[in-house]
């Protein structure tokens, strides 16, 4: 059978990573959190003083580190996929609120998503590679043979990010994950470069009326289809 790219795009907490997590697994793809490695250029800059309150990012002296970040991933014995950051797992750490209410301005640098684009077009060089993001089918990934948009109301993803959040023992309040997800699909949607917007030849799967078993039965249709012949 041969081997394609499979890009899987759509709003924060939209269920996308985990779908695309279960996909790769189900057809022995590699997969790719292409958001992880936003954090982790996040978290490094708000370890090494770059971001704060009255001036916001240092875009300058993020820039300059990017030579210095370096971010691969593992699997653990558990079978999860965890990120590292210059070799340390951080995996946690990347997944919190502070990480999470920097990373979009992280985001919209030119520079930082030149070098994780680049980075991530070295991952699937071979292809048999299932990456999910925000601009997988419309930048990094503009020839992958399987594109797919998820859609979910932001009522219906912040309760998932909350719950996720209780679930891994943080303390978190529903109000703010939500505002928190509103004026990331804003800024996401928003930003000159490449921002999150469907590609003309994804396929949209509703997150929020479809069933994980029934989102897994229409993506394994769609692979079968894009990899007969
Ligand atoms: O999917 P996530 O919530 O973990 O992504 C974290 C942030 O990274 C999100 O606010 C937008 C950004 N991102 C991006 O700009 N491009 C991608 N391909 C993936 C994530």
């Amino acid at each position: 059978m041969k081997k394609i790219t499979i890009a899987i795009d759509g709003f924060s907490s939209s269920g996308k990573s985990t779908m695309a997590k279960q996909l790769a697994r189900k057809i022995g793809y590699v997969y790719v959190d292409s958001g992880a490695m936003y954090r982790a250029t996040t978290l490094y800059a708000i370890r090494n003083g770059m971001t704060s309150k009255e001036r916001g990012v240092d875009t300058a002296a993020l820039v300059a580190a990017l030579p210095d970040i370096h971010i691969s991933f593992i699997i653990t014995p558990e079978e999860t996929q965890h990120t590292l950051l210059n070799g340390e797992d951080v995996e946690k750490e990347i997944r919190g609120m502070e990480v999470s209410g920097w990373v979009s301005p992280v985001a919209v640098i030119p520079e930082v998503r030149h070098y994780l684009v680049k980075l991530q077009q070295q991952y699937g060089k071979d292809k048999g590679i299932v990456m999910d993001g925000r601009d997988i089918g419309t930048t990094v990934f503009p020839d992958a043979e399987m594109k797919v948009f998820v859609q979910a109301s932001p009522e219906v993803r912040a309760r998932r990010r909350y719950d996720e959040l209780i679930e891994k023992g943080t303390p978190s309040d529903y109000e703010a994950v939500l505002a928190n997800i509103k004026e990331r699909d804003h800024i996401d949607t928003t930003r000159k470069e490449s921002p999150l917007r469907k590609a003309d030849d994804a396929f949209e799967l509703d997150n929020d009326r479809l069933t994980r078993e029934q989102q897994m039965d229409v993506l394994i249709k769609l692979f079968e289809e894009k990899t007969r012949g």
